[in-house]
């Protein structure tokens, strides 16, 4: 008894680490049910006739579909656990550089990912306009859970409007600019770029609040900005990407950039001829 206490102990502690509570509770329960529909399957056939092993020999059709069921119970449970999983991000970017190091493009190219949809826009957009890359990041520990992520994401949210409510939409102003994340990175010359594309997650109709520490840390006056952003087609809130209110919003941020029409999109095609609609190349 105390053997399965410590082993079971451990299965949740290495399951809990590597995969989240959630999903270790399921695998563990998955493997109980499983055992129990063994352990039923074998006590019918000890009841039944007290040499088991002989009845399953012959009685290979009844056998054959309890052990059936109780595989196709066990795969389905592992494949709902499995398809759970996949909330969880492994993605990082925490060595990408921090800063451009001898780039002499005229183009910066800044994005923010979570899953890396956007690290796959961005370097498609690097290969029409040979543009600086950079991976934007901040000290600021988030979670990897996504339904954790959509919290936080809230929460930093409300703080930001709250601010900004409270200061008169002021975003220069100190209280406002506390809210926001702060960010690792490091530009020696901003003013080298003409044209700053900014491409991030389309998260609750918004963009992530490192894109805001951007726009705040650099003087982007005078260039042109091209807001680019991934969403999910299936949307569970099916909330909708306007690309006219980022615009607006990012225009109070920086209002004298040449702003390019946003765009969202669900999967990295069509780059190329979007750009060239928005005559960028
Ligand atoms: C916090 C959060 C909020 C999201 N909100 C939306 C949304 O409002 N509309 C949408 O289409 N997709 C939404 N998504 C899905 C992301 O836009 C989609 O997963 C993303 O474009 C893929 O980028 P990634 O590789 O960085 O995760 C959200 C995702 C997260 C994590």
């Amino acid at each position: 008894m105390f053997i399965s206490r410590v082993i079971l102990k451990g299965v949740w502690e290495i399951l809990g680490i590597t995969l989240g509570k959630k999903e270790a509770l399921i695998i563990i329960g998955s493997c109980f049910l499983f055992t129990g529909t063994i352990m039923l399957f074998i006590y019918e056939h000890i009841v039944n006739s007290l040499f088991f092993f002989q009845e399953i020999c012959y009685n290979g059709v009844r056998g054959g579909f309890f052990m059936k069921k109780s595989i196709i119970t066990f795969l389905c449970l592992m494949l709902i656990t499995l398809s759970g999983c996949t909330y969880n991000t492994k993605y990082s970017e925490s060595d990408a550089p921090l800063t451009i190091t001898g780039g002499l493009s005229d183009t910066l190219i800044v994005y923010y990912s979570f899953n890396g949809e956007e690290r796959e826009l961005a370097k498609q957009v690097q290969s029409y306009t040979e543009g600086d890359l950079l991976c934007l990041q901040t000290s600021k520990k988030y979670s990897t859970d996504f339904k954790e992520r959509i919290k936080e994401h809230r929460k930093e949210r409300e703080a930001y409007a709250k601010a900004l409510k409270e200061n008169k939409h002021d975003y220069k102003n100190k209280h406002v600019l506390d809210t926001l994340p702060t960010l690792k990175n490091q530009i020696d010359d901003i003013d080298q770029y003409k044209t700053v594309y900014l491409i991030y997650p389309c998260w609750e109709k918004d963009e992530p609040l490192i894109i805001d520490s951007f726009c705040m840390d650099y003087d982007l006056s005078g260039k042109t900005i091209v807001p680019m952003c991934t969403s999910e087609k299936n949307w569970r809130g099916h909330v909708k990407y306007s690309s006219k209110k980022s615009v607006a919003h990012f225009n109070k941020m920086i209002p004298n950039a040449n702003f390019k029409r946003a765009k969202a999109f669900t999967d990295v095609k069509g780059v190329k001829e979007w750009l060239e609609t928005i005559d960028m190349i």
